[in-house]
């Protein structure tokens, strides 16, 4: 493994598909770290193998994982040939499939937290006021540091972008039992933080198409979702659309007005379901939120050809993930966040 990893004389070259981007990683490099020495904006973040940003196809040659790419990837992803740039090393000449990011746009600014208002019994929308203004696409998120904090928190938007950027950021925030950041928004008052926000991040956006979207989230996963629903229905985007919202009880669903005047505003067929695992309800469905994807792509038209977008706990999104390629959705039209935190890290 050691001779493997740093007994190389040359570097090896790696190409970008579909682009004119190569470089060269040196001797005991990953791919993401000489991507990012050579200047080229590769989606990642957390560096460490846990987010899954820096997920791309591997479509021909041969990386050694440093650490195991399937304890964030899914056995489809792996069967498909997907790999974490920040985890692999080549051992051959590589041909990757991956969307770089715009990093033009990247800010660091200070910024205050201005207003916090309840949503659920632990979910919260938090909204961030920034010294400079912010420009992001619908579905992306900021990192979010504070002094002493153990390191940035990403927390996805929650509402449609505004042209030209601003200054006003808004979120969902979830409490976590034992959270460095989220036990302190829940307990305390921390308005009086100088805080300081990296943004935008991520990939998880609405790609241009005409095929029908399955959108899939739980807990405080709807916030990217209804970013991007919000986003697309000021364009006026033609798409039939369905939501699915999974949560224990009927306490865990939120933002119900603004999703049924989303539904009115959208200029194509549009459901939303939200779907209970531990409590029956009168226009709710019951059990695991994935277990309702055959009967929303039988909604869609039974479509072969879908986008699905999902975001919230990594359990559900493995879950998503295999339901959706079981029906035979291709990997490549599937898009997630999986809001990973700590505990996914020490794993
Ligand atoms: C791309 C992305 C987008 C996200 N967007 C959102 C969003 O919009 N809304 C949202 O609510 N969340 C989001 N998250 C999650 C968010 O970033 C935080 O991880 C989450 O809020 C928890 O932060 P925390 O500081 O409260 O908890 P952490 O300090 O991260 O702790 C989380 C849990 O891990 C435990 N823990 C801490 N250290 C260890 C350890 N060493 N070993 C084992 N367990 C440990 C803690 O006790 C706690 O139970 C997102 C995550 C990602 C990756
Ligand atoms: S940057 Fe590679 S998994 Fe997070």
């Amino acid at each position: 493994m050691l001779k493997k990893l740093f007994g190389r004389k040359n570097p090896h070259r790696v190409h970008l598909s579909g682009t004119q981007v190569e470089f060269e990683v040196g001797r005991n490099k990953t791919v993401l770290e000489s991507a990012l020495e050579s200047g080229i904006a590769y989606p990642h973040d957390c560096t460490v193998g846990t987010c899954g940003s820096c997920r791309s196809r591997l479509l021909s040659g041969k990386v050694d994982a440093i650490t195991p790419f399937g304890y964030t990837l899914s056995r489809e992803e792996l069967q498909a040939g997907y790999i974490l740039a920040c985890q692999a090393v080549p051992e051959t000449d590589l041909e990757i499939a991956v969307e770089l990011v715009d990093a033009a746009k990247l800010v660091r600014t200070t910024a205050r937290l201005v207003e916090t208002k309840d949503l659920t019994h632990d979910i919260k929308q938090v909204t961030w006021e920034t010294d400079v203004p912010v420009c992001y696409r619908a579905g992306q998120y900021m990192n979010v540091s504070w002094p002493g904090a153990p390191g940035p928190r990403s927390y996805s938007f929650s509402a449609a972008p505004v042209a030209g950027g601003q200054n006003r950021l808004t979120t969902f925030i979830r409490r976590v039992p034992g959270g460095a950041f989220t036990e302190k928004l829940f307990s305390e008052d921390i308005s009086s933080l100088p805080f300081e926000i990296e943004a935008p991040h991520g990939s998880f956006w609405l790609r241009e198409a005409k095929t029908p979207i399955l959108l899939i989230g739980g807990g405080s996963g709807l916030s990217p979702l209804l970013s991007v629903l919000e986003d697309a229905a000021s364009r006026g985007v033609q798409r039939d659309a369905i939501l699915l919202f999974g949560g224990r009880a009927e306490r865990d669903l939120f933002c119900l007005e603004e999703i049924e005047s989303l539904s009115r505003r959208w200029q194509g067929r549009f459901a939303f379901w939200p779907v209970l695992s531990e409590e029956s309800a009168p226009d709710r469905k019951s059990g695991m939120v994935t277990a309702q994807i055959p009967e929303a792509i039988d909604w869609l038209g039974g479509a072969s050809a879908l986008q699905a977008y999902l975001c919230g706990p990594p359990a559900m999104i493995d879950a998503g993930v295999k339901a959706l390629t079981e029906t035979g959705i291709d990997l490549a039209e599937i898009h997630y966040d999986k809001f990973t935190d700590a505990s996914s890290r020490a794993s």
